[in-house]
């Protein structure tokens, strides 16, 4: 899928690149993005919204996958951003994305997080409680500051996910629930307090979701709220924002839809929904991530050691592992891969693949079809973008590997991999401890 192919050595090539002279330039573990699949991604979104007349804003959900130069892309794609911590609110600003297409998500946001964002003027708060909702209100009037909030909305959908990365049901952590009424005292609150501006309401109901219906669900609780409340309170959204979650294509078992699929059901439960009782159309928002990146992620590893045990099973193990990618330990997420310097080969045996840290959950595929592999192979594992880098770790001290934009043929580096420096970069040896040589 995208520019990935097989050429004329057999090697996998990505973006016009050999994925070999990749492994050449920066080594292993690496992340290679196609960035042509990105930037095709995220025109998918805008042009669907497009097409359907709405004012829309289609907002990357950062926590995806946050370097500065996917920020690039997405400024220039014309989107906006969504940043849920200080962390990546700065890694946005570093790059010089517009403050004012910033939304800021989450549910414990710390007063430094709300007096940095609203100095930097970002565009959007998405409030998560009743705490959040009079700090930031206090802090805008410190600061002297009006400043545009939706409140994230608990629809109590549903969507069919991994039970551990699903966010819409009642009981959540997150937002104000729709079902038990905190929903609506908190637009009466928020109307009210003088610093905050309210811009209308938000919801995201999972991740990794297949079906249209949630999305068509929510818009219409969403929508029905919506007249409730400019009925009985007199407050009109401008905005709705669903949220993300649109599925992408791990493994061949998966089936999501084209994303115009996805963005026609919205906007076609917004138009039947607004519109009519002499409801303005709201402008429409959305957060993709996973959608945005993740089949544009290959991960390249060299093969080293392998551990045949007859009868039962072949490990073999690769120089990264849950470090890299935790999702197959924390969500048994399921990946395919292929061999980058074999690509052609038909399959001839059926291995698992290991990662290098100690401890057994360490797994990053569970029997993978290969041709017959062994130490100093290239591994490639697809559909990486998501998810991986962003939830690296350095557990065991293991660096972080770097990671590489291709496209048209050319290669940049746009994460260094991570030095021996930096690994203990933060470490201080009290005093007492040092010893005179
Ligand atoms: N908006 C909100 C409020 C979210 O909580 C999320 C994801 C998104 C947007 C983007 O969702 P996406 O389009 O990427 O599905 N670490 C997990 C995924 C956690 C998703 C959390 N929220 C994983 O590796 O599968």
């Amino acid at each position: 899928h995208g520019t990935s192919k097989i050429n004329d050595q057999g090697h996998l090539e990505i973006g016009g690149v050999d994925t070999l002279e990749l492994v050449a330039e920066y080594g292993t573990p690496l992340y290679v993005f196609d960035e042509a699949l990105v930037r095709q991604r995220c025109r998918e979104f805008v042009e669907a919204f497009r097409a359907s007349g709405l004012k829309f804003q289609v907002a990357y959900a950062s926590k995806a996958f946050c370097v500065m130069a996917m920020c690039r892309i997405v400024e220039d794609e014309g989107m906006s951003l969504d940043v849920v911590s200080d962390g990546e609110l700065y890694t946005a600003l570093q790059a010089g994305f517009p403050a004012e297409r910033i939304h800021f998500h989450g549910n414990n946001k710390t007063i430094s997080e709300m007096e940095m964002a609203i100095d930097a003027k970002i565009g959007c708060f998405v409030v998560d409680n009743f705490t959040e909702l009079e700090l930031l209100n206090v802090i805008a009037g410190e600061k002297r500051q009006k400043v545009n909030i939706l409140l994230r909305i608990t629809p109590g959908v549903e969507a069919h996910t991994h039970e551990y990365i699903s966010t819409g049901q009642t009981d959540s952590k997150f937002g104000f629930d729709l079902g038990n009424g905190s929903a609506y005292k908190a637009i009466q609150q928020a109307s009210a307090l003088p610093n905050l501006d309210l811009l209308g309401i938000h919801s995201h109901i999972g991740s990794q979701i297949f079906e249209v219906e949630g999305f068509a669900m929510a818009a219409e609780k969403m929508a029905s709220f919506a007249v409730q409340v400019r009925d009985e309170l007199d407050v009109t959204f401008r905005v709705i924002n669903l949220g993300g979650g649109f599925g992408i294509r791990y493994v061949s078992e998966d089936t999501p839809l084209p994303v115009a699929v996805y963005v026609k059901a919205i906007t076609d439960a917004i138009k039947s929904n607004f519109g009519q009782n002499d409801y303005p159309l709201p402008e429409i928002w959305v957060e993709p991530g996973r959608s945005i990146v993740g089949d544009a992620g290959t991960t390249l590893y060299t093969v080293g050691s392998a551990k045949d045990i007859p009868g039962v099973r072949k490990y073999v193990a690769v120089d990264g592992g849950m470090t890299d990618n935790p999702r197959p330990a924390l969500y048994e997420a399921v990946y395919e891969a292929g061999l980058a310097n074999r690509a052609a080969e038909a399959p001839e045996e059926v291995v698992s693949i290991a990662g290098k840290c100690c401890e057994s959950g360490d797994m990053l595929i569970w029997d993978v079809n290969l041709p017959k592999v062994k130490a100093g192979d290239i591994l490639a594992v697809s559909c990486t973008g998501a998810y991986n880098y962003a939830m690296a770790s350095n557990y065991n001290r293991i660096r972080r590997p770097g990671v590489v934009f291709v496209k048209d043929g050319e290669s940049d580096l746009v994460v260094q991999r991570e030095s021996f420096e930096q690994i203990v970069g933060n470490d201080v040896i009290p005093n007492r401890m040092k010893q005179v040589s």
